[in-house]
């Protein structure tokens, strides 16, 4: 007689080969998955690889502050600067501990950067002593020094 279900028992020869076809569809999932997985891993990697450009990148977080050379602003920028960078920089801003800050090579972000983040190590942060008004006054006593 069949079981309490109604069904004939599996021989054992259909029940190998339903088990070797549930293995191969588990390792066919495994493998889409896996597939899948490592799609998705490689996309954002890609994407990064395009947007790994940092000048876009670093203009686009901090846009390049415009420097206005008006004397007002250069001479707030002179009293920032005493206050604040001769210590290191010297007096006239030719050097000392810190380096010349004359005819600087660097672009105003990267300037403003440097005041406001410092130099580990190097320079203090004076992100909490300058907002952006005052930096840009430093940006234009710096770039007045030639
Ligand atoms: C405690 C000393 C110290 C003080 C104070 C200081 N600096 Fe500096 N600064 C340094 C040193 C040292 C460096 C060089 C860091 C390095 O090795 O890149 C530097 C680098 C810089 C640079 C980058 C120069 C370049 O060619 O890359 C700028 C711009 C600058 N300082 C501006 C300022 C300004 C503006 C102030 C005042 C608000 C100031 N610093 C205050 C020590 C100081």
């Amino acid at each position: 007689m069949s079981g309490t279900d109604g069904r004939e028992p599996v021989p054992p020869n259909d029940m190998n080969a339903c088990l070797e076809s549930k293995a191969l569809a588990l390792a066919m999932l495994a493998a889409s998955v896996s597939l899948g997985a490592s799609l998705l891993v490689a996309m954002p990697i890609k994407r990064y690889a395009g947007e790994i450009t940092p000048p876009a990148e670093i203009s686009a977080a901090e846009p390049e502050p415009q420097v206005v050379e008006t004397p007002e602003l250069i001479a707030k920028g002179r009293e920032n600067f005493v206050m604040s960078c001769v210590e290191c920089h010297g007096d006239d801003a030719t050097g000392d501990e810190g380096p010349d800050l004359h005819n600087l090579a660097i672009s105003n972000a990267r300037i403003a950067r440097t005041i406001r983040h410092g130099v580990k190590g190097e320079m203090p942060s004076f992100a909490k002593t300058y907002d952006d008004a005052q930096v840009a006054t430093l940006l234009a006593y710096l770039r007045s020094l030639k």
